[in-house]
């Protein structure tokens, strides 16, 4: 926050709802999260509960319950702000103090939320400005969540004084264990005039000049520059759909949007870093697929979560991948958020049967056990699950909890939590410090280099209706774990030295300080996989002139010559290693350099015989540039692998859906497959959990013998 003068604070606070003044404010946590959570006590696992949502004589009974099933923490509060406000400044925590009371009797810690993303109704009435404003110009109203325009003055200074609230209330209860701020948070366009003012002053801050906006934003183009900054209104992607808007000014427009949406959190997990107890964590739980929402931009969370619901009516690969759910969400969300702070937890996890998909099926029996223990492979401090009991009203009454309507009958998933809790405890009794990744694993560390401005610039240009970023991401991620290796998703501002594998996949906007950056790394023995679109535009998103992606043709020892992409349902062939793989969303013809090897050629189209991928060999590593988007990941899969190989490194073949993690001296296998498969467990490493082979559903945990 900028510093404000005193006086003007004053006026401020008085001149707008309620009382109250924000006071300096401490930056971003910097303590190490890694002491909230000790190393011996692996997973804990816990389950929400909505006290305001149950009769008051259910507290006691429902609190016991989650604690006799081997629970050992509760959430609270996280939607309740018309009972902790129920009229403007007055306020009211009798009934949250009473829930706590109870909760610390029956031998359960608490994570506490502040409940800002459900404004009470009084707050709407009194100023329907604190609505965000959809692409059709329509306010959200209140009965929903989720509806608070972020830019909004009043609804800022309301936030702000509630979560100050409760951090003197709570911030040094010790029945506290760590807050969550808001819920899910949503980077969500927001066309309301207090939106159209920020982007206007976020502009004016990045651009000083509108000369330099016009630039950045291609205003020769289409007369569409401005003379001032008050002229520029906030782009509406779906009232020009043909005729397309500027793609520089939409890239501007998500940076914006997720930048106001990081500042919303920040700034209520800086209130709360103020004013409580440093054992007490902060954190929020961002959805595990965050198209417009960036985590990173966060930066005063002590640690990230996440929330899962793998399985959401989507028919996964497999016949029961429905029931099983999607491989590569706990995968991806594991190797993307634990990076970012060191530690990270689950702070939903589906028990069950879901509400909101289009088609709601039950999960496979095993399926919710088989998640935890993914979960905890992936080395999750924490999971708790969405929720404890199945509610009988409202828009989420179809969802199933841990336990049914009537608060104790267990649901499916409900046994395979507390399956999971007693297996955790066994888990501990074998844990043992100081254990150290064997040296197969480590010798394949691999960081997977990400910026969500990619993914937006991608998105927002994707030139071929087909092409879907994350889906690809999803390819190149899965062929990577296919050989076992240890996934870190890290940034440019990383170190990528320590990682003797760095994948880029289709990293398309770039500059000449990443590019050298790479160049280093590769010269130093490193191995950098990039794939098509990769270099192709700079941070503007404008291309460079030359051919295309221009910046990285010495690197990767090629040129770009042109790209092409087909209609849906006509399919490509390529040849590499002796196979014909298909591809249909993207291609790119590369013309080799002498010295660079070619690993796949078109076997079809007009430029059959071209190269759609190679391999060069620089200082005392290598490049690997993939052309061409393959429909099944299949070639993606086969190069990478060949990747590791060729460096010498053992790998593993595990197919697809099916997992290997280490942690702690423990190895988890997860099996999303459709076959029974044998994890390489040795002949004196002992089993703890599960049965070799794994069938589909299975999760299995095993220690290697001292040596
Ligand atoms: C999550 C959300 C929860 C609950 C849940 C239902 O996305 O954060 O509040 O609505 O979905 O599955």
């Amino acid at each position: 926050m900028s510093r404000i003068p005193l006086f003007l604070l004053i006026i401020m606070a008085t001149s707008l709802p309620g009382t109250f003044v924000l006071g300096q404010l401490r930056s971003s946590s910097s303590a190490d999260p890694h002491k909230f959570f000790p190393q011996k006590d692996l997973m804990a696992i816990g389950a929400y509960y909505y006290p305001e949502q149950w009769p008051r004589k259910d507290w006691d009974e429902d609190l016991r319950n989650i604690h006799d099933l081997g629970f050992t923490f509760t959430h609270f509060a996280e939607f309740a702000w018309t009972f902790l406000e129920p009229a403007d400044g007055k306020f009211d925590f009798k009934w949250l103090d009473d829930a706590l009371d109870l909760a610390g009797r029956n031998g359960l810690k608490v994570i506490l939320c502040t409940p800002t993303a459900a404004p009470p109704a009084w707050m709407g009435t009194k100023y329907p400005e604190i609505y965000l404003v959809d692409e059709n110009g329509r306010r959200r109203e209140h009965g929903n969540r989720a509806n608070g325009s972020l830019t909004n003055k009043i609804l800022i200074r309301y936030t702000d004084r509630m979560v100050m609230e409760l951090a003197k209330r709570y911030g040094h209860d010790k029945r506290v264990m760590g807050w969550q701020v808001d819920n899910e948070p949503l980077a969500i366009p927001d066309y309301s005039p207090s939106a159209r003012k920020a982007y206007q002053d976020w502009l004016r801050r990045k651009y000083g000049t509108v000369e330099a906006l016009n630039k950045a934003w291609f205003g020769s183009f289409w007369s569409t520059r401005y003379d001032d900054f008050g002229q520029v209104v906030i782009p509406n992607t779906h009232v020009y759909v043909e005729d397309k808007l500027s793609p520089h000014t939409v890239l501007d427009f998500k940076r914006f949007t997720a930048d106001m949406q990081a500042d919303y959190i920040d700034r209520q997990a800086k209130i709360l870093h103020d004013r409580i107890d440093s054992s007490q964590w902060v954190t929020t739980n961002y959805t595990n697929v965050t198209m417009d929402t960036d985590p990173r931009r966060s930066t005063a969370l002590d640690f990230p979560t996440y929330t899962m619901y793998p399985v959401n009516g989507t028919a996964y690969p497999g016949p029961h991948g429905f029931r099983l759910g999607s491989p590569y969400k706990i995968s991806e969300a594991n190797d993307f958020y634990r990076p970012i702070r060191g530690v990270t937890g689950v702070m939903e996890m589906q028990p069950g049967q879901v509400n909101w998909a289009s088609v709601n099926p039950q999960p496979a029996p095993g399926a919710v056990h088989m998640w935890l223990m993914h979960a905890f492979g992936g080395g999750c401090s924490f999971v708790c699950t969405y929720q404890y009991r199945h509610p009988i009203g409202s828009s989420e009454m179809y969802h199933e909890g841990i336990v049914g309507t009537d608060g104790f009958t267990l649901s499916r998933g409900g046994q395979e939590f507390k399956d999971a809790i007693g297996e955790m405890e066994f888990l501990r009794q074998n844990y043992e410090a100081r254990a150290i990744m064997p040296d197969a694993m480590a010798s394949r560390r691999t960081a997977f280099l990400w910026n969500h401005e990619n993914l937006w610039d991608l998105e927002i240009q994707k030139q071929n209706s087909s092409w879907d970023t994350w889906s690809y991401r999803n390819k190149v991620h899965a062929a990577v774990k296919s050989t076992a290796a240890p996934v870190d998703f890290i940034t440019e501002k990383d170190d990528f030295s320590s990682y003797p594998f760095l994948v880029a996949p289709s990293y398309s906007l770039v500059d000449s300080q990443l590019v050298s950056k790479w160049h280093d790394y590769v010269l130093r023995g490193g191995h950098l996989l990039l794939t098509c679109r990769s270099g192709a535009k700079d941070r503007d998103g404008h291309f460079f002139s030359g051919p295309p992606s221009a910046p990285i043709s010495s690197l990767i020892g090629a040129k770009v010559i042109f790209s092409d992409m087909l209609p849906d349902g006509i399919k490509g062939a390529v040849l590499s290693g002796g196979k014909t793989f298909n591809w249909n969303s993207w291609s790119e013809v590369l013309q080799a350099d002498p010295g660079t090897t070619i690993l796949a050629t078109y076997a079809d189209q007009f430029y059959s015989g071209g190269s759609a991928a190679v391999s060069h060999a620089l200082g005392k590593g290598t490049v690997t540039y993939i052309g061409v988007e393959s429909t099944d990941g299949s070639l993606e899969r086969m190069i990478i692998r060949s990747l590791y190989e060729n460096a010498g490194v053992t790998i593993e073949d595990l197919p697809e859906g099916l997992y290997h993690e280490w942690r702690d001296g423990f190895h988890v296998g997860v099996n999303y497959g459709s076959q029974e498969y044998r994890m390489p467990v040795g002949d004196s490493d002992r089993v703890l959990i599960g049965k070799n082979p794994l069938r589909p559903g299975d999760a299995l945990v095993w220690k290697e013998t001292e040596k």
